[in-house]
C-alpha cells in the first residue's frame, strides 16, 4: 500500500515538474510564404496564465487569463496558423510594431542632413514600420530562458541598414517574461544602432477581456493615466499641440465605459478612439508609470498596464471588419481594443515631443508590464 502511494506521489510530482517546464517549450507553427520555419513557444505559470509567442513578428498568438471563477480564456485576437497572420485580415494582431510604430507624416524625414523616404501605406503616411520587412513580418531568433521567479523567451533581430528605408543596422532584443506566481507578463525592449535612426517600438495586442471573438469591447471600463493627448489632423498626424483631455470625450482619468462617448467620435477621421495619450509622469523614484487599467464586468478580468514609455495609443478596433480569426470566429468592428505603449506618433517632425532618435553608442530601452487580476 505504502509503495503504491509513494509511486503515485512520485508520478504526481513528475507531472507537476513537467507541467511547469523550466524553460518555455517550442513547437513548430509552420512556415512563412518565404519558406522560413516559424516556432511557437508556450509560457505558463502557477496561476493559470498561458502565453504563446511565435518567432514571426515576435507575436503574442494566445494569451489565456483566468476569470473571477478561475476559468481561463484567450483574451487576444489572432489566427490559428502562419497563413492567417500573412493574410489581409491581420491588422498587426499581437506583434511587435516598428522600426517606428504609428505614423510618420508623408513617409519622409531628415536626419543629420540626409533625407529618408519610407513606404506610404496609410493614406498619405507611413504606418507601423513599412510593408515588406517591418518588424511584424520578419522571423526573429528565439532563445527560451528561465529564472527563479518565472520564465520567458528572448527574441533578437538585426534590421540591416536601409531596411524599409530606415538608416543604420539596428540590433533589437525583445524579452517576454511571465512571472511564476503572479499573472504578470513583462516585455523588455532594447536596441542599438551604428547610425542615428528613429526607433519607436510597441506591442499591438488586441484585447477583449471577455474572450477573443466576443462581440464588442464597448462594455469594457477603461482608465487612462493621462491628463493630456496629442490632437491630430485628418490623416491622424499630430498637429504638435499637447491638449488637455478635460472636457473632451478623451477624458478617461476616471474609469469610464469605452462605449459611453464613442459615438461622439464616429464623425472624426479616427471613427472612434485612435488617439495618443500623453501619460502623466512616473512617481518620483519610479521608472514606470501606470498607463491604463481595463476592466470587463462580466468576467471580472482586470488588466493593468505599466510602462516606461511616455505615451499610449488607445485604438478601439475601429477598422476590424469581421475578418475570421481563431477557430473561424469573426472579429467584428470594435470587438477588441489596443493599448499601445509608445513614444508619440510622428515624433521625427515635432521637437517638442520626447525624441525617438537613437544615436550610435546609446541603448534604446523600454519596458511594459501587463498585470491581470480579477474581482
Ligand atoms: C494603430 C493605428 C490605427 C490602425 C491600427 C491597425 O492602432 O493607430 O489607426 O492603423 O494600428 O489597424
Amino acid at each position: 500500500m505504502n509503495l503504491i502511494r509513494l509511486m503515485l506521489l512520485g508520478l504526481l510530482s513528475f507531472q507537476a515538474n513537467w507541467v511547469f517546464a523550466d524553460v518555455p517549450v517550442a513547437e513548430s507553427f509552420g512556415k512563412t510564404n518565404r519558406g522560413e520555419d516559424v516556432e511557437l513557444y508556450t509560457l505558463e505559470n502557477e496561476s493559470g496564465m498561458v502565453v504563446k509567442v511565435m518567432t514571426r513578428g515576435a507575436t503574442i498568438v494566445q494569451w489565456w487569463a483566468p476569470d473571477a471563477s478561475g476559468t481561463a480564456e484567450d483574451v487576444t485576437l489572432g489566427f490559428d496558423d502562419v497563413a492567417g497572420y500573412e493574410s489581409e485580415g491581420n491588422q498587426y494582431f499581437g506583434n511587435v510594431t516598428g522600426r517606428v510604430c504609428n505614423r510618420i507624416a508623408l513617409g519622409k524625414f531628415t536626419l543629420d542632413g540626409s533625407d529618408y523616404s519610407l513606404a506610404i501605406n496609410n493614406g498619405p503616411n507611413h504606418l507601423h514600420g513599412g510593408v515588406e520587412r517591418s518588424l511584424d513580418k520578419v522571423v526573429w531568433k528565439a532563445r527560451p530562458f528561465s529564472a527563479s521567479d518565472g520564465h520567458g523567451v528572448k527574441f533578437t533581430y538585426t534590421s540591416p541598414d536601409c531596411e524599409e528605408g530606415y538608416p543604420g543596422n539596428l540590433a533589437i532584443t525583445l524579452k517576454y517574461f511571465l512571472f511564476k506566481a503572479e499573472n504578470r507578463l513583462a516585455v523588455y525592449y532594447s536596441a542599438t544602432t551604428d547610425k542615428a535612426t528613429p526607433v519607436n517600438l510597441t506591442n499591438h495586442t488586441y484585447f477583449n477581456l471577455g474572450g477573443e471573438g466576443s462581440e464588442t469591447v464597448l462594455d469594457h471600463v477603461l482608465q487612462l493615466n493621462a491628463n493630456q493627448y496629442t490632437p491630430c489632423d485628418d490623416t491622424l498626424i499630430p498637429t504638435g499641440e499637447i491638449a488637455d483631455v478635460a472636457g473632451t470625450d478623451l477624458d478617461f482619468r476616471e474609469p469610464t465605459a469605452v462605449g459611453d462617448r464613442i459615438e461622439n467620435l464616429t464623425a472624426t477621421p479616427s471613427l472612434g478612439y485612435d488617439h495618443n495619450f500623453v501619460l502623466n509622469q512616473p512617481e518620483s523614484g519610479q521608472e514606470t508609470r501606470m498607463a491604463a487599467v481595463l476592466f470587463e464586468p462580466k468576467s471580472g478580468r482586470r488588466l493593468r498596464i505599466d510602462t516606461t514609455e511616455p505615451g499610449v495609443q488607445f485604438y478601439s478596433g475601429n477598422f476590424l471588419n469581421g475578418q475570421k480569426g481563431k477557430g473561424g470566429k469573426p472579429y467584428a468592428h470594435r470587438s477588441a481594443l489596443c493599448l499601445e505603449t509608445q513614444h508619440y506618433p510622428d515624433s521625427v517632425h515635432h521637437e517638442n515631443f520626447p525624441t525617438t532618435i537613437l544615436q550610435p553608442g546609446e541603448t534604446f530601452e523600454s519596458t511594459t508590464i501587463y498585470s491581470f487580476s480579477t474581482e
